[in-house]
C-alpha cells in the first residue's frame, strides 16, 4: 500500500472546457490543503472537481462534476446508470442535508421475480437488462445542483462530455478490468456463473472493446462516443432528458428488445428524495450519516454508540480486546440492518430509536467482554444452513467549510455488464440488493426478512455510508467507502482511527480494517500482517477468523483542528486514487 498522495498533477482546466486561470496544483506536501480538496478514486475526476472549485463552484458543484466525470473514467462504478447517496454540509444555512437517489424497482416488480418455480435464484438478477433498478444518478445530481449548486449545470457536465468524446488514458488497473470483462466466457463458464461478463453483451463490447480488438494496455485512450452524445444531451436539456427525453426512449427500446422490465413510465416517475440525516454523538463529536434506503448511517451510529462505552484507545486498534469489542458491535448493528431497515416509504424504520444511546445500552448488555456471541443467538427466527467490488466513494470540501460525502454505484463491478444500446452507459444490477428469497435467511449471509423485499417502485436497501463528522459545528471529517456490506465497517474504522486512536488522515485510511456482518459468523481481517497471537486470542474467545485482501476504498478528508488545513486522504488500495486541491 503506498502511503503518499499522488501530487502535483498538471491542472486540467482544458478538460473543464472553461477558461480558468490555471494555477499550478499545490502539492499537499504533508501539510494539507489550504482552500479546498477532492479525494476520489480516479485522478482525472478529482482534478475536474478541483477545477470546478477553482472556478468558484461550491462543494456540491464539485461533487456533481466529479461524479459525472467518474461516469466516464471509472466505468466499473462511476455511473449515470446507477444510483447513490449524498450527505452534504451547507455552510450558508449550517445544515446537513442528505439526498437519496437510490435505484427503484420497476413498477412491475414483485417479491419473487428472480425466483424459479423450485425457489432457486435465476441468474438474470445479476446481469443484463433484467438486473437493473430504475437509475437515480442523473436526477439525483440534478436535484443536488438545482437546490444547492452555484455554477450552471452544463458547465458541470462539460468535463465529462470532453473526457468521453476525446478519451482519456486508461490506467493499468482499468486496462486489467476491461480485459477481464471482454474475455469471452465459454459456454461452460457461462452456465456456471450467474455474473456474466461484458463479453456476453454486444453493445458492451462495442462501447468498451479496443477498436482493433486487441487487449487494453495502460496509457491507451478510451473514447466513448455514445456516452459523449448522451452526456451532451443531458448537458443541453438538463437532467430530465435521461428520464423523459431521447435517452429514456433508448432505455425503453433496449428493455423491450431484451425482455427487461424498466418502462418509460418507470423512468418518468423516478424521483430522488431529500431525507433527514441520521445523527449520533461520539465522544463530543457529531456524526451525520445517510438514513434509509441506505443502512450505512444507522449501522455506523449504532456501532459508535455501542463502542463509546469502552476505552478502546487504552488498548489500541489492533489489540484482541478492541477487535472483539468492535466485532460484537458490528454483529449487533448488522443484525439490526438485516431485520429492521428497508425503504422508509414502504416500511416503518424507527431511525431515532435505532440510533439512540438507550438502544445501544440494551444491545451492549448482551456483550460478553471475553466471549464471542454466536450470531444465531441474536435472531428470534431460525437461521437456515447455507449450501455458498463495485461502488465508489469520494469526499469534497470547499473554501467556505462546505462538504460533500458521496457514494454511488452500479452494484457489481460494471453493474449488469450490459450497455444500453445507443446510449453508451452501463445499466446497474442493483435489484440484487433486495432480499430476493423471501423468508430465507441463512448462515452464509443471505437475508430473507420482510423490510427489504421487492415491491413496485421500492428502493433496495444499501450499505452505503457517506458520513460527515463535526466538532463544534465545523466539519472535521468526510468519510465513506465502497465494498458492499463491508462499507459501514470500513467507515467505522476510518472514523475510529481518527477520533479514538488519534491517527492522521492518511494513516487512518491506510490502517488495516476488519469486518463482521452478523452472518457469515466470521471476522475478516484485512491484509496479511496480523500476528498469529492476535488470531489465536480471537479464536480462543470463540470467534472464527479469516484474512482477506483489500477492504474498501475510503477516499476521505480530515480537517486539522488546529490549523484548519484540509488533509485529503486518497485510499491507495486503488492505485488510481488521488486527492486534488489547493
Ligand atoms: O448499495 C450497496 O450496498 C451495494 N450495491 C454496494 C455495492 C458495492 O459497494 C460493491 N463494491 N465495491
Amino acid at each position: 500500500m503506498r502511503r503518499e498522495t499522488i501530487r502535483g498533477r498538471a491542472a486540467t482546466a482544458a478538460v473543464l472546457g472553461l477558461s480558468l486561470l490555471v494555477a499550478p496544483a499545490m502539492a499537499e506536501q504533508g501539510g494539507g490543503f489550504e482552500k479546498h480538496v477532492v479525494s476520489a478514486q480516479e485522478g482525472n475526476a478529482a482534478d475536474v472537481g478541483r477545477d470546478v472549485l477553482r472556478a468558484g463552484g461550491n462543494a456540491i458543484d464539485a461533487a456533481v462534476a466529479t461524479a459525472l466525470a467518474m461516469a466516464v473514467t471509472v466505468p466499473e462504478a462511476g455511473n449515470i446508470g446507477g444510483g447513490g447517496f449524498i450527505v452534504a454540509f451547507l455552510p450558508e444555512t449550517k445544515k446537513v442535508v442528505t439526498l437519496d437517489f437510490r435505484e427503484a424497482a420497476p413498477g412491475s416488480g414483485t417479491p419473487r421475480m428472480y425466483l424459479a418455480a423450485d425457489g432457486k435464484l435465476l441468474p438474470r438478477y445479476r446481469a443484463g437488462a433484467w438486473a437493473g433498478g430504475v437509475p437515480g444518478t442523473v436526477r439525483g445530481l440534478g436535484m443536488a445542483h438545482a437546490k444547492w449548486g452555484r455554477l450552471p449545470w452544463r458547465v458541470l457536465v462539460a468535463p465529462a462530455v470532453k473526457l468521453a468524446r476525446e478519451g482519456f488514458a486508461v490506467s493499468d488497473e482499468l486496462a486489467r478490468g476491461l480485459n477481464n470483462q471482454l474475455r469471452p466466457s465459454g459456454d461452460k463458464q457461462r452456465a456456471r456463473s450467474a455474473f456474466g461478463r461484458m463479453a456476453d453483451f454486444p453493445e458492451s463490447v462495442a462501447a468498451f472493446g479496443k477498436p482493433d480488438g486487441a487487449p487494453w494496455k495502460g496509457g491507451d485512450r478510451l473514447v466513448q462516443a455514445d456516452l459523449a452524445d448522451t452526456l451532451e444531451r443531458i448537458a443541453a436539456e438538463g437532467p430530465d432528458e435521461f428520464y423523459i427525453g431521447e435517452t429514456s426512449d433508448l432505455i425503453a427500446a433496449w428493455m423491450l428488445e431484451n425482455g427487461g422490465r424498466i418502462t418509460k413510465k418507470d423512468l418518468a416517475d423516478y424521483r430522488p428524495k431529500e431525507r433527514p440525516p441520521v445523527h449520533t454523538t461520539f465522544h463530543g463529536y457529531d456524526v451525520f450519516g445517510m438514513g434509509p434506503a441506505a443502512s450505512g448511517g444507522i449501522v455506523l451510529c449504532q456501532m459508535l454508540n455501542i463502542l463509546e462505552r469502552y476505552d478502546l484507545k487504552a488498548d489500541g486498534p489492533r489489540h484482541p480486546r478492541t477487535l472483539h469489542r468492535v466485532t460484537e458491535a458490528m454483529r449487533r448493528a448488522y443484525f439490526t440492518r438485516a431485520t429492521r431497515i428497508g425503504d422508509p416509504d414502504y416500511v416503518d424504520v424507527p431511525v431515532a430509536e435505532l440510533t439512540s444511546k438507550a438502544a445501544a445500552d440494551e444491545l451492549a448488555k448482551t456483550i460478553d467482554d471475553a466471549r464471542a456471541t454466536p450470531s444465531a443467538d441474536l435472531a428470534p427466527f431460525p437461521i437456515i444452513k447455507a449450501e455458498s467490488d463495485h461502488t465508489t466513494h469520494f469526499s469534497v470540501m470547499d473554501d467556505q467549510g462546505g462538504a460533500v460525502a458521496m457514494t454511488y454505484t452500479l452494484e457489481d463491478s460494471y453493474g449488469s455488464k450490459a450497455v444500453v444500446k445507443g446510449a453508451g452507459f452501463i445499466l446497474n444490477n442493483e435489484m440484487g440488493d433486495f432480499n430476493l428469497r423471501p423468508g430465507r435467511t441463512d448462515d452464509a449471509g443471505a437475508i430473507g426478512t420482510y423490510p427489504n423485499q421487492i415491491a413496485p417502485g421500492k428502493r433496495m436497501l444499501s450499505s452505503m455510508c457517506p458520513t460527515l463528522v463535526f466538532k463544534d459545528g465545523k466539519v472535521r471529517m468526510v468519510a465513506g467507502s465502497p465494498g458492499g456490506r463491508t462499507i459501514p465497517n470500513t467507515t467505522l474504522w476510518v472514523v475510529l482511527n481518527v477520533l479514538e486512536f488519534g491517527m492522521d488522515a492518511q494513516a487512518a485510511v491506510d490502517a488495516p480494517r476488519t469486518h463482521h456482518q452478523w452472518f457469515p459468523d466470521v471476522i475478516s481481517l484485512e491484509g496479511e500482517s496480523w500476528p498469529g497471537e492476535t488470531v489465536k486470542a480471537l479464536t480462543d474467545m470463540g470467534h472464527r477468523v479469516r484474512t482477506i485482501g483489500h477492504q474498501g476504498t475510503a477516499n476521505s478528508i480530515v480537517v486539522d483542528p488546529a490549523s484548519g488545513r484540509l488533509f485529503g486522504a486518497p485510499d491507495m488500495r486503488r492505485t488510481t486514487s488521488k486527492a486534488s486541491g489547493d
